[in-house]
C-alpha cells in the first residue's frame, strides 16, 4: 500500500480501522513473533485456572466464553483451549459410578474477538485443524474423559471492545491478554500542528510534556470505562473478567509510562524514538511526518484501573495486581541473546514491527516503515553491542521486560 508522504493520515481516519497485528504466518507475522508472548502466557495458567473455579456456571444453556482481542489465532487458541479444559475439570465427578469423567457437562461457545482488520483467515485456518474444536458435541457430555470433554464451538466477531458486541448476559468467561493497552482513538488535538498540544518531537508520550500524556490518559480513561461497562451488560451474574495488559507503576504522572530510568529497557523507549529522528536526519520522512503519527498505546496505573472499576460499579475485584518488571522472556534467554547483536536486533525489532507496522504503513506507507525498522535494529544493535564488554549493563538492559497488571473481576448480580 503506497501512502503519500503527508503524515496526516492517522488524524483523517479511524484509527480501529487501521490496528491490527501483522497477519499471516510470514517472517514479520503476530503468528511467528507472538511467541514472546505465549511464554508468558504460558506462565499465567495458574492464575487463570484459578479464575476458572469462580465462574458461577450456568444451570442451563451453553457456557460462553470470549476473547477479546484475539489477534491472528496460535495464542489465543492456546489459552481458548486451556480455558476450556479448566471448565471441564469442574465437570468431573468426584464419586459414584462415574467418578474421575466429566458428566452434565452444557455446551460452550468460544468468540475469538478483535477489530475488523484482523487477520481472521489465519485464526479460522487455525481454527480448522484444531483437534477439539468438534463442532457436533450435542448436548451435555456424559461419561467422556476430560479431553474429548474439551470440544468447544467457536464463533469469530469483528468489532471494537471498547462497544458492546454480544448479548446481553450472556458470558461466562471474558479474558483479554496483551490488548487493552491499544486505545480507540488519538486525541485530536495531539497531531494538529496549530494546537498547543501537538506532541511535536515524538511519537508517543513517554517523557512527552504532562499535558500531552494527560490527553492520552483522559482517552484511556473514557476507554477503559466503555470497555467495562459493556462487558458489565454482556457478563452474566457471577461471570469473571480476566485481563492481563501493559500497565506502569508511577501512579500520578502518565507520562513516565515506564520509569525515566529505565527507559532504554522499553518497547517505545530511546531506541524507538531515535530511529524515527534518523528517518528525519536521512531525509525519508518529513518532521511532520513523525509528529502527527502518536503511538495509540497507553499504560495504565493500578490506580487508574481501579478507579474506572469503582466507577462502573458492576464487578467484585477478585484480583488486581500489578506484576512490575516482569519478564516476557527468562532471564538466561535473553543473557544469551545478548552475546549476538545483530541477531537480536532483527529478532526484538521485527517483534515490534509484528505489532505496529500495520498503523505505521498505514500513516507513512510501506517504504518509510521499512526504512524505519532499518533504523530501528541498527540503533538496538549498536545498543547491544556496547553492552558486550559489560555484564552489569546487560543485566541492566531488560528490554523485554514490562509492567503488566492482571485483573480479574466478578460480575455482581444486577441490582433490577
Ligand atoms: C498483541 S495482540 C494480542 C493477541 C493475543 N491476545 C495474545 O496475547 O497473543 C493485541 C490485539 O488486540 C487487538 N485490539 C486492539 N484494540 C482493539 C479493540 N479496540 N477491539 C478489539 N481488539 C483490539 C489488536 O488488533 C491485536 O490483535
Amino acid at each position: 500500500m503506497a501512502m503519500v508522504e503527508s503524515g496526516m493520515q492517522m488524524t483523517n481516519m479511524k484509527l480501529e480501522k487501521m490496528i491490527s497485528m501483522v497477519g499471516g504466518d510470514g517472517e514479520f507475522s503476530y503468528q511467528r513473533m507472538g511467541v514472546i508472548q505465549a511464554k508468558a502466557i504460558r506462565r499465567l495458567e495458574p492464575l487463570i485456572a484459578e479464575a476458572v473455579k469462580q465462574i458461577s456456571l450456568p444451570e442451563q444453556g451453553p457456557l460462553r466464553i470470549a476473547d477479546f482481542g484475539c489477534s491472528t489465532g496460535r495464542n489465543s487458541i492456546n489459552y481458548i483451549n486451556f480455558i476450556v479444559k479448566c471448565v471441564a475439570d469442574r465437570y468431573v465427578d468426584t464419586a459414584g459410578e462415574n467418578k474421575g469423567h466429566v458428566t452434565c457437562m452444557p455446551e460452550m461457545l468460544a468468540s475469538f474477538i478483535d477489530l475488523p482488520g484482523n487477520d481472521f483467515n489465519n485464526l479460522i485456518q487455525l481454527l480448522a485443524s484444531e483437534p477439539t474444536n468438534a463442532k457436533d458435541l450435542a448436548g451435555s457430555v456424559t461419561g467422556a474423559d476430560v479431553g474429548r470433554a474439551s470440544s468447544y464451538f467457536s464463533a469469530i466477531t469483528a468489532g471494537s471492545f471498547y462497544n458492546r458486541l454480544l448479548p446481553k448476559e450472556s458470558l461466562h468467561f471474558a479474558i483479554s491478554i496483551f490488548s487493552l493497552h491499544w486505545l480507540s482513538q488519538i486525541p485530536a488535538t495531539l497531531t494538529n500542528p496549530s494546537s498547543p498540544l501537538y506532541n511535536k518531537g515524538r511519537s508517543w508520550i513517554l517523557g512527552s510534556h504532562p499535558t500531552i500524556a494527560r490527553e492520552f490518559a483522559h482517552q484511556s480513561m473514557l476507554d477503559l470505562d466503555n470497555f467495562l461497562d459493556s462487558r458489565a451488560a454482556e457478563m452474566a451474574p457471577g461471570g469473571i473478567v480476566f485481563a492481563y495488559f501493559i500497565s506502569r507503576q508511577d501512579p500520578v504522572n502518565p507520562e513516565n509510562q515506564t520509569n525515566p530510568e529505565c527507559r532504554h529497557r522499553y518497547f517505545a523507549g530511546h531506541d524507538f524514538e531515535n530511529a524515527w529522528n534518523d528517518l528525519i536526519d536521512d531525509g525519508v520522512i518529513t518532521a511532520e511526518t513523525r509528529d502527527t503519527f502518536n503511538l495509540p498505546i497507553y499504560c495504565r496505573s493500578k490506580e487508574e484501573v481501579e478507579a474506572s472499576v469503582i466507577k462502573c460499579g458492576a464487578f467484585d475485584v477478585q484480583y488486581l495486581q500489578s506484576l512490575d518488571d516482569e519478564n516476557l522472556c527468562p532471564e538466561d534467554e535473553l543473557m544469551h541473546m545478548l552475546q549476538f547483536p545483530q541477531s537480536f536486533a532483527t529478532f526484538f525489532s521485527t517483534w515490534l514491527r509484528a505489532g505496529f507496522a500495520p498503523i505505521m504503513e498505514a500513516h507513512m506507507g510501506r517504504h518509510n516503515t521499512d526504512e524505519f525498522f532499518i533504523r530501528h535494529q541498527r540503533r538496538i544493535a549498536a545498543r547491544t553491542t556496547s553492552l558486550l564488554s559489560d555484564p552489569k549493563a546487560q543485566q541492566e538492559y531488560k528490554i523485554l521486560s514490562m509492567s503488566l497488571l492482571l485483573v480479574v473481576l466478578k460480575r455482581k448480580v444486577p441490582s433490577t
